[in-house]
């Protein structure tokens, strides 16, 4: 049997590798993953249970848990333990934590196993902040998609305000900053550009033209293989 096609996507938030992400999977009938998704149920439920601040408990929780993506009509089902989560993982107070409980190793190693499996089992877009390094390294195609600071979080700004959430620009840019911070300064799987990533900037396009961009790219790499 031939070896899945894994097409790997890392960035910043707010870059609009998500909904690019999204976008080149449904074109190329593959499955997508939310690798982002998995860290903020970890991080909801830790929220939830009044655990964040344990890091033992956090990490006691996350190797009995049992984490479930569905992408569906547009959307990644979450389920932990059976239980729906898709909504609450995208709150403000999942944004401010997320970053930190990612930090921690034994969390990480947990994610990518399962990242890893879903990758065997998939033809795959995946995206997230260590898929090109650490999860598939020796994936067939590797993005590095980017934006300026202000564009990223003029476009989160918009995502709060559609969901209904009030937020101000300046909260969501320092927010962004602080992320930023933490997910490119940590010691474990930083957010770096692999060597061998495209990189993208797409600040001031339309996701229409990143999915253009991504999507010739693909083929024009997938047409070298054959
Ligand atoms: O892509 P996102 O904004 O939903 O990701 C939320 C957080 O999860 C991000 O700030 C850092 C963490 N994350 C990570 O550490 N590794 C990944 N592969 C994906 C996300």
């Amino acid at each position: 049997m031939s070896k899945n096609i894994v097409i790997a996507i890392d960035g910043p938030a707010g870059s609009g590798k998500s909904t690019a992400a999204k976008n080149l999977a449904k074109e190329l009938g593959f499955t997508y993953l939310d690798t982002g998704a998995m860290y903020r149920a970890i991080t909801f439920l830790a929220l939830l249970k009044g655990i964040d601040e344990d890091r033992n408990a956090v990490i006691e929780m996350t190797k009995k848990l049992s984490l479930n993506l569905k992408y569906e009509n547009g959307i990644t089902r979450v389920f932990a333990d059976d239980i729906e989560v898709t909504d609450k993982i995208r709150s403000a107070e999942v944004n401010s934590k997320v970053s930190e409980i990612s930090t921690i190793p034994e969390v990480r190693a947990e994610m990518v196993k399962l990242q890893k499996k879903i990758g065997e089992e998939n033809n795959l877009v995946a995206e997230g902040r260590d898929v090109t390094t650490v999860v598939f390294p020796d994936a067939d195609i590797k993005f590095f998609i980017t934006a300026t600071i202000d564009e990223r979080a003029k476009r989160r700004l918009r995502d709060f305000h559609l969901s209904g959430i009030e937020i101000s620009y300046e909260e969501v840019k320092q927010n962004l900053e602080k992320r930023d911070t933490i997910d490119s300064g940590r010691e474990i799987s930083p957010l770096t550009k692999s060597q061998d990533a495209i990189e993208f900037d797409n600040t001031g396009l339309t996701p229409e033209q990143d999915l253009e961009f991504l999507y010739k790219k693909v083929k024009e790499e997938l047409s070298k293989r054959n």
